[in-house]
């Protein structure tokens, strides 16, 4: 049985929509487990020694692993940035060894939600950039810890969803996770083939 992680960094999660919708959907899935980390770390510190150890120790108990929120200022909300200073320098300079190393190979998936029509994201569209290169960061940290990357999952317009948009990025949510978790089968279910 292989387990999936979803790692939520929302501010105010009480107050999402869109974020909330995913969320409430994806933890009906069988062996996916969402971790809403604000609620973990409401000062925003991430503690690299104590609280990252137990990060740490969250991933590698992972098959594959989610990094879900919202877009920002064309990039993630700040506690995703304090989460790969502390956990991710943590596991793949400090500790790569006994860390690192065997993270590396668990799959990795975006899912994030945007304001923004998709319109907008590319050239000629008021954001310029395709959503694709504003992950480039996500991406290439990814590339460097060796995390398989796959297609991510993006809602747009994510704040002016009425109840039947959100309930189809739910299930659009539920799809992508469920394609995610077939396309990266854990190393026991490749033994079973
Ligand atoms: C500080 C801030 C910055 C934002 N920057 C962007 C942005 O760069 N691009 C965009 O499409 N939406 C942007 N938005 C809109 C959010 O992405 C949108 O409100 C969110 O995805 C809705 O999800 P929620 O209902 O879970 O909060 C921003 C929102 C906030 C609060």
């Amino acid at each position: 049985m292989s387990r999936t992680i979803i790692l939520l960094f929302h501010r105010n999660i009480a107050k999402s929509s869109a974020n909330r919708a995913l969320r409430d959907r994806a933890a009906m899935i069988p062996n996916v487990e969402v971790v809403d980390v604000q609620s973990l770390y409401s000062d925003g510190v991430i503690d690299m020694f104590t609280d990252a150890g137990a990060e740490a120790q969250r991933l590698l108990s992972a098959d594959r692993i989610v990094l879900q929120f919202p877009v920002q200022w064309y990039s993630t909300p700040a506690l995703l940035k304090s989460w790969q200073d502390s956990v991710l320098t943590r596991m793949f300079y400090i500790f790569a060894e006994e860390e690192g190393d065997r993270l590396t190979g668990t799959p990795l998936m975006i899912a994030a939600t945007a304001g923004n029509i998709s319109g907008a994201y590319g050239l000629g569209g008021a954001n310029r950039f395709t959503i694709e290169e504003i992950f480039t960061p996500l991406r290439a940290t990814a590339h460097r810890c060796g995390l398989p990357w796959h297609e991510p999952y993006v809602v747009f317009t994510a704040d002016k969803l009425d109840e039947a948009g959100l309930v189809e990025a739910a299930e659009g949510y539920a799809n992508a996770i469920e394609t995610f978790i077939a396309a990266t089968p854990s190393a026991s279910e490749q033994e079973a083939e």
